[in-house]
């Protein structure tokens, strides 16, 4: 699969499985923009993906919040003129039993893991090509 002259981004790519899709997408062709909260990390998988020969940039953004979401999808636009594929995958677990799970963790989990995600998907979607 080819994935040629495609913008992608990938949030939470800092590291992990996002690090990892990112490097996939980059292999395949794509350009992407590694997205995490934590820049240094960004900022280490982007120059990992510069030694492969990939266009990519590091933007440091929370995706809970909803000013954070709109300036990576700006950035993303302003800077590649389209995204084409959007990697969601930030997320946390904090592996609490249920019955140790407090509401303050709760709402944690749920503001990065649902909501976040879904800002990313609604200020996208306009912006999708
Ligand atoms: N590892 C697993 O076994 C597993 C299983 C099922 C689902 N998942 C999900 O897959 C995704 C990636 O898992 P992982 O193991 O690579 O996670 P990880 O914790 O190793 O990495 C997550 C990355 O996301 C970043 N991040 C966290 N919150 C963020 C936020 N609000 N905004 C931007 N960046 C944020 C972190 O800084 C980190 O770089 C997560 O959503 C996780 O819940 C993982």
């Amino acid at each position: 699969m080819r994935l040629d002259g495609k913008v992608a981004y990938v949030t939470g790519g800092g590291q992990g499985i996002g690090r990892g899709f990112a490097h996939a997408l980059g292999e395949a062709g794509a350009k992407v923009a590694v997205v995490d909260m934590d820049h240094t990390k960004a900022q280490a998988v982007v120059k990992e993906l510069f030694l492969k020969g990939v266009h990519a940039i590091p933007i440091k953004a929370d995706i809970s919040k909803s000013d954070d979401v709109q300036r990576m999808v700006d950035t993303i636009v302003s800077k590649w003129g389209a995204i084409h594929i959007a990697c969601n995958n930030a997320g946390i677990n904090r592996n609490s039993a249920s019955e140790d799970t407090s509401l303050e963790e709760w709402d944690q989990t749920f503001n990065v893991n649902l909501r976040g995600t879904f800002m990313c998907c609604q200020v996208c979607a306009g912006r999708l090509s």
